[in-house]
């Protein structure tokens, strides 16, 4: 039995169709014209227990909407979901205590509380015993560096200390299912690897079920074997992150910068992969991703490289290579 299934999830917006200029302002009073927007557009999967799946897709594809519904924040226009044997939108307190949503671009700690206080209010909002919460709050705190931050008010926290804050304040009722919308959009590379690894730990040890969407692929290809892609509302894959990347992203980015002043623009390279940027001091590689090994040694033989990079393709851009097709 599934814990999340969800089937034929719809969601419509309507909006005001602003008309340009002045005139179109005056008219807008008297006439507004409507336009619907399929938000979500018949979206069907279901997630069984302990999974982390990586939920992706362009900007304005219908992340947040479809995990704002099955958090209960949204009715749909249409379709059913059922999270834990429960109907998200019905908010029943059974199912409240068993989920939580986090949403990386708002905060749901307060800001005039140092950062223990606010989780304590968490907590109580609960019901949470204060040895359970002294328990939760010294584990994770431990586990993602920021023990030494709790008493500093939230507002005073940086953008990476606030999010694990948060992150432990969605955890404290120690949910069975968590919604991650951009748990890490924003952070820098050191925070983002915590957040990373204490979601491993966390799915790994209690088998909590998370939907999680990222904009950056480190999170997803660390943390999901499975991803739900969708795009304009609508999923359109289903399946192992390994086939997707096989599928789509059969290339890597390779960065070299060359030492001494246009020594890098001598050499023929077409035979290593597309040049995507070439400067005098640098050049840029789209390369096989089975090839990447051998063509590093290559370049390294060939030029006087003083730095070499490589990188993923960003997912925004196998993303957008896949709607290309
Ligand atoms: N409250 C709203 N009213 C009207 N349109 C909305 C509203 N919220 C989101 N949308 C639109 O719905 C679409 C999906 O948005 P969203 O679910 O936020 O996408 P994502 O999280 O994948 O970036 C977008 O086109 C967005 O502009
Ligand atoms: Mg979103």
């Amino acid at each position: 039995m599934p814990v999340i299934q969800v089937q034929g999830l719809t969601k419509a917006y309507r909006t005001y169709k602003k008309q340009p200029g002045f005139v179109g302002a005056i008219q807008g009073l008297f006439h507004r014209e409507y336009e619907t927007l399929l938000a979500a557009n018949d979206v069907t999967f279901s997630v069984n227990e302990g999974e982390l799946v990586g939920f992706l897709g362009p900007n304005g594809a219908g992340k947040t909407t479809t995990l704002k519904m099955l958090a209960g924040l949204l009715y749909p226009t249409r379709g059913t979901a059922q999270v834990l044997g429960y109907v998200p939108w019905e908010r029943k307190d059974g199912y409240r205590r068993q989920f939580a949503l986090l949403l990386g671009q708002k905060n749901q700690l307060w800001w005039d509380l140092p950062a223990r206080e606010s989780l304590e209010l968490n907590s109580k909002i609960y019901g949470i015993s204060g040895a359970v919460f002294e328990r939760t709050v010294s584990e994770m705190t431990e586990l993602l560096d920021v023990k030494d931050k709790l008493n500093v008010m939230v507002r005073e926290l940086s953008l990476g200390e606030r999010m694990k804050m948060e992150l432990i304040a969605a955890l404290l009722h120690q949910p069975k299912v968590l919604f991650l919308d951009e748990p890490t959009i924003g952070l820098d590379v050191v925070s983002q690897k915590k957040v990373r690894e204490f979601l491993q730990h966390h799915n790994s040890t209690r088998k909590t079920t998370i939907l999680l969407t990222s904009h950056y692929m480190a999170d997803i290809q660390a943390l999901c074997q499975r991803v739900i892609i969708i795009d304009r509302g609508t999923v359109f894959f289903d399946g192992r992150l390994a086939e997707v990347l096989d599928r789509f992203a059969d290339f890597k980015v390779v960065t070299i910068q060359c030492a001494g002043g246009g020594s890098c623009s001598a050499a023929d390279l077409t035979k290593y992969g597309e040049v995507v940027e070439q400067t005098p001091a640098s050049i840029r590689l789209k390369v096989k991703r089975d090839r990447v090994i051998p063509v590093c040694k290559a370049l390294l033989d060939e030029l006087p490289v003083s730095d070499i990079d490589i990188q993923e393709v960003p997912i925004e851009d196998i993303i957008r290579q896949i709607f290309a097709r």
